[in-house]
């Protein structure tokens, strides 16, 4: 009880002279230097006079005497106040060498600084320069594609669901152009931990390609904090502190089905539907004239095949099947005729 009243006023007093926090910090650092075994260097020392430890892991008897207010750099003043507090001890007072102070609960020390984060100044958000020919690639979305770009502009944190090959992994690699995006598959972001990501690269635009594959609740949680206060909460040297990042997500996925609701709602959801055959058509012969070098004749050709003969609805298909007759007319209807045999019912 005694313990949780010095805890409390020391959280107050941090929060009303965050001064006091910088000293704090450096008493805790003596500590972690200072405090140790002589003999062994482990820190588990039991105190057996006013400035002896008994080393409990190898016996050595270690004198430590504290530490003063040059020691650490600290304004004297904060010194006598924390002690007045009953946070530090006073183990000895010279005429000449003034005072030396010992902490009488580093864990409590340590505890306040954990409890109150220190708030790192916000920084501006940085201008976006978005490509002039960004979703170039991209056939059709033609009002989708204006709306995107504001909501990057706006920081609008944007999800894009959808059946397979419906563009969404080509709009967010077209989003992964603009400078000071960062592009993190689920699967693989969680290896190197989101929080590592989002601290290091500090990223103006977070791509999350296939959210819905992320099951870590620890990375789901800085998601949401980031999305919803534009900081996550880290911990340096036993210390948690607030890093603020000006990062819009955009995110991908095949269905909403398995992400928390309340990770869903911080997202403006953007459900993209199977292609019509008109538009199947149009982005066929597109992508393969364009990106597989295939004439148009027989772009369209391959088109027909997939949509009218084979029933599909997958760019993909075509983009095989091109990938394996090329330009021989003969090949598609050979290719053709043997998937339709061996498709699945
Ligand atoms: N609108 C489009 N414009 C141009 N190419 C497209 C378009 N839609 C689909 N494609 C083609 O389909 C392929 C698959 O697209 P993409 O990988 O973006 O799909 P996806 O929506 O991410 O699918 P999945 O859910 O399976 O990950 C692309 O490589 C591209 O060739
Ligand atoms: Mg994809």
């Amino acid at each position: 009880m005694k313990d949780e009243t010095i805890t409390g006023r020391l959280v107050r007093l941090v929060r009303e002279r965050p001064g006091y926090r910088d000293t704090l910090e450096k008493i805790v650092k003596w500590y972690d230097e200072n405090f140790k075994c002589e003999g062994c260097g482990s820190r588990n020392l039991k105190r057996v006079g006013k400035h002896k430890y008994k080393c409990t892991r190898c016996g050595y008897n270690t004198i430590i005497i504290g530490f003063h207010t040059m020691d650490i750099q600290a304004t004297p003043a904060y010194l006598v106040k924390l002690a007045n507090m009953g946070i530090l001890e006073v183990t000895y007072r010279g005429s000449a060498s003034g005072v030396y102070y010992m902490p009488k609960d580093i864990d409590v020390i340590r505890r306040v600084l954990r409890l109150s984060p220190r708030e790192i100044e916000v920084p501006p958000p940085r201008e976006l320069s978005i490509p002039d020919d960004l979703f170039e690639p991209i056939v059709g979305y033609d009002d989708l594609k204006g709306l995107l770009i504001d909501c990057l502009k706006k920081r609008v944190h944007v999800l894009l669901v959808g059946p397979p090959s419906t563009a969404k992994s080509m709009i967010l690699q077209e989003i992964a152009r603009i400078d000071g995006s960062y592009f993190a598959l689920a699967g693989t972001s969680t290896k190197a931990g989101l929080r590592d990501v989002i601290v290091e690269e500090r990223p103006s635009i977070l791509i999350i390609d296939e959210l819905d594959k992320i099951y870590n609740p620890n990375e789901l949680s800085i998601l949401l904090t980031l999305m919803e206060s534009g900081f996550i909460t880290v911990t340096i040297h036993g210390r948690r502190e607030r890093v603020y990042v000006n990062t819009v997500v955009f995110a991908g996925a095949n269905t909403t089905r398995k992400i928390p609701p309340e990770l869903l709602s911080r997202f403006l959801v953007i459900r993209l539907r199977p292609y019509t055959e008109e538009e199947l058509r149009k982005i066929i012969v597109n992508v393969l004239v364009r990106r597989e070098g295939i004439s148009e004749p027989i772009a369209k050709y391959i088109a027909e095949k997939v949509i009218i003969e084979m029933g599909s609805r997958d760019p993909r298909d075509a983009i095989k099947i091109a990938r394996l007759s090329g330009n021989d007319k003969k090949k598609v209807d050979g290719i053709t005729r043997i998937l339709k045999r061996y498709k699945e019912s």
